[in-house]
């Protein structure tokens, strides 16, 4: 039988890495590493630099591959993301039969935490319903961009007592601050933010957390989202791609 790791790396910062994870990827003989094209190399470059950091196992290998990217031509999202999922599950598939011999133990390094938006998990299970190459697998948590938000703000991420929504920018709409007081929105392409109208909303936003390039603004959002916007397109500009993440939030600790 082979055996498959999800390693969650963390999300930007090579301290991250929890000691669960070294010992998973010192464990491992085939060490995967995803790439993405140009613009994010700097995403691969970290992982190399944690595979160079803490593995220290001489007989392991590493083996880069490219993520299929996903086509969004004349396809409903769904459509689009399920296509997407079936071509790397073929990437996948053609790795664990090709790279792993039997008995041994291939790991996926995954940004953050494989449980919060990241579909390694759901891609395994795709791999092991085709029934073509028998392996097992674990999952060892990491410290996710949430983590890093509010750790670089020093905030808790919830109001006394209060529930939490974890959103795309897409699903915003109606959600905060209509239905929700705190919302941490992730994967947001369109600034979602700045259709937000609440005089009492608070934002704490925070891009290439963990890494050289960190930065962070927080305040009222009516004050600081053009600045926010402003940064964001400079940043991106700059680095040639962004990751970003922010909380939204109204209310306050013990008001009903
Ligand atoms: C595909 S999701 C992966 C999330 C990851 N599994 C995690 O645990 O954080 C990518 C999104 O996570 C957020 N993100 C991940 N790392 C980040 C970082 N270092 N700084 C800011 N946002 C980050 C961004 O919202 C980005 O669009």
């Amino acid at each position: 039988m082979k055996n498959v790791l999800i390693v969650g790396i963390g999300a930007g910062n090579p301290e991250h890495m929890t000691v669960q994870a070294i010992n998973a990827l010192n464990h491992a003989d085939v060490l995967f590493i995803p790439t993405k094209g140009d613009a994010k190399a700097q995403l691969a470059d970290i992982r190399r630099d944690i595979v160079s950091r803490y593995v220290a196992k001489p007989q392991s290998r590493v083996v880069e591959f490219e993520i299929p990217v996903r086509q969004t031509a004349e396809r409903s999202y769904n459509q689009s993301v399920d296509q997407w999922h079936a071509a790397i599950a073929s990437a996948y598939e053609r790795l664990l039969t090709d790279e792993l011999r039997a008995g041994q133990t291939g790991a996926f390094l995954v940004w953050g935490d494989p449980m919060l938006y990241d579909s390694t998990i759901r891609i395994i299970e795709r791999v092991r319903a085709l029934e073509t190459v028998a392996f097992d697998y674990s999952v060892i948590p990491g410290i996710t961009s949430i983590q890093a938000l509010a750790a670089s703000h020093r905030i808790p991420l919830n109001l006394v007592g209060k529930p939490v929504e974890i959103t795309t920018g897409r699903r915003l709409h109606g959600s905060f601050p209509e239905k929700t007081e705190t919302a941490v929105v992730m994967l947001d392409g369109e600034q979602a933010f700045m259709k937000i109208e609440d005089p009492d909303a608070r934002i704490y936003w925070g891009a290439y957390l963990g890494t050289e390039q960190e930065i962070i603004i927080s305040g009222r959002l009516a004050e600081v989202r053009d600045e926010v916007l402003k940064t964001r397109a400079e940043a991106r500009a700059r680095h040639g791609w962004i990751m970003d993440i922010y909380l939204l939030q109204k209310g306050r600790d013990f008001e009903e």
